[in-house]
């Protein structure tokens, strides 16, 4: 591990999408590509904290140093999380899809011509809410993402008071930023303390500051 500010917290990551099986072969997902929960991990790193790193299937490699835990579903996803406490700070930037089939085919879902299969869903559980409103041992920190495509404050806000964690980065991910599966991203970092805008800058770069401040707030 490396030494610096963070060395002796543990933090753990959640990143990527979720996969929520239809059948063995198909599934639901989101167009997360893990890119910037894995930079934060990076960054988490870095600065010397143990990281334990639960991913869903991300189109990125995850970063060295790290504990790595892949998981494909919310479920998985949530249980993972449950298995990595207690940590000093969560910071979850997994999308975490909403809702999974209701019953998931063991087998594989055959086309007969003219039936259309219809799909009927559950609710997936809150891995924030849940780690945020933790009655004993809850993370000292507890950072969510707010992936919104208008009024980004306003909505991030409101999530952030309704999940109950402390810091809520927020992003505009309508199509026109290309931030979605893009290089850079443009933040708002919601607290205590307002709203703070950051400039857009490199998905690396995001992370960096987010650590730094995270290592500020707990190091
Ligand atoms: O409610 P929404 O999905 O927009 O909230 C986003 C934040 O909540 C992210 O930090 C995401 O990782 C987290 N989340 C979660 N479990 C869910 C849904 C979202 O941890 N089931």
């Amino acid at each position: 591990l490396a030494a610096g500010p963070l060395k002796g917290r543990r933090v753990l990551v959640t990143s990527g999408p979720t996969h929520e099986p239809i059948d063995p072969v198909r599934y639901i997902a989101n167009r997360s590509s893990g890119v910037q929960g894995t930079a934060i991990a990076r960054s988490l790193a870095a600065l010397g904290a143990e990281v334990v790193f639960v991913t869903g299937p991300a189109d990125v490699p995850p970063p060295e140093g790290v504990q790595v835990i892949r998981v494909q579903s919310a479920s998985e996803m949530a249980d993972a999380v449950a298995a990595a406490l207690p940590v000093d700070a969560a910071v979850m930037a997994a999308a975490v899809a909403d809702w999974r089939v209701k019953t998931a085919s063991g087998s594989k879902i055959k086309k007969v011509a003219g039936a259309l299969p219809v799909l009927e869903f559950e609710e997936n559980p809150d891995i924030l809410a849940t780690v945020s409103q933790m009655a004993s041992g809850r993370p000292a920190l507890v950072v969510g993402f707010a992936a919104e495509t208008d009024d980004v404050v306003a909505h991030a806000t409101a999530k952030r008071a309704r999940k109950g964690c402390d810091w809520i980065v927020a992003n505009d991910v309508s199509p026109a930023t290309g931030i979605m599966g893009g290089t850079e991203n443009a933040v708002v970092l919601i607290s205590d303390a307002g709203a703070e805008e950051w400039p857009r800058m490199g998905k690396q770069a995001v992370a960096d500051r987010l650590a730094k401040r995270i290592a500020a707030e707990i190091g």
